[in-house]
């Protein structure tokens, strides 16, 4: 089916400049992008979105990072696009992350993993409308 899944370009990549380049991977995989924007989430902001990560250890660092710098925020669309996404993204260590996927080429740590995607069709749908209104979203 033809779904829409939400993903972030984290700080480390829009800091490196490697905006481009993912959505490069994003594109060649058959992903197209029907709603972007560059924000800079505030602490409070990135805490919401991860609510569900809140009792994790690595929350408050989490938080941190991702309102550290700019991110870009954009919906994909595409052929069972979550786990294509998901195919696309790797591992979340870029240390498991297949040849190939933007984590292994370009992520730093477990943390700084230049991206981030919804991993369901219900997250999807949290997650897109935590960013974006309906009339944003262009296919
Ligand atoms: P993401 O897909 O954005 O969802 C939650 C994020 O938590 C995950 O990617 C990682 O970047 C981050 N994360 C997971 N484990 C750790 C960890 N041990 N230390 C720091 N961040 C982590």
């Amino acid at each position: 089916a033809i779904e829409r899944t939400l993903s972030i370009i984290k700080p480390d990549a829009t800091k490196r400049n490697l905006t481009g380049k993912i959505v490069a991977k994003f594109e060649d995989a058959g992903l197209r992008v029907v709603a972007s924007k560059r924000i800079h989430l505030s602490l409070a902001q990135a805490g919401a979105f991860y609510a569900e990560h809140a009792a994790r250890g690595f929350y408050g660092e989490l938080c941190e990072f991702m309102a550290s710098e700019p991110v870009v925020v954009q919906v994909l669309q595409g052929e069972g696009a979550i786990a294509k996404n998901r195919d696309v993204m790797g591992a979340t260590n870029p240390a498991n992350a297949a040849d190939g996927t933007i984590r292994k080429e370009f992520a730093l740590s477990v943390g700084e993993n230049s991206v981030h995607g919804s991993d369901s069709e219900a997250s999807a749908a949290r997650e897109i409308a935590f960013f974006f209104s309906g009339l944003e979203l262009v296919g």
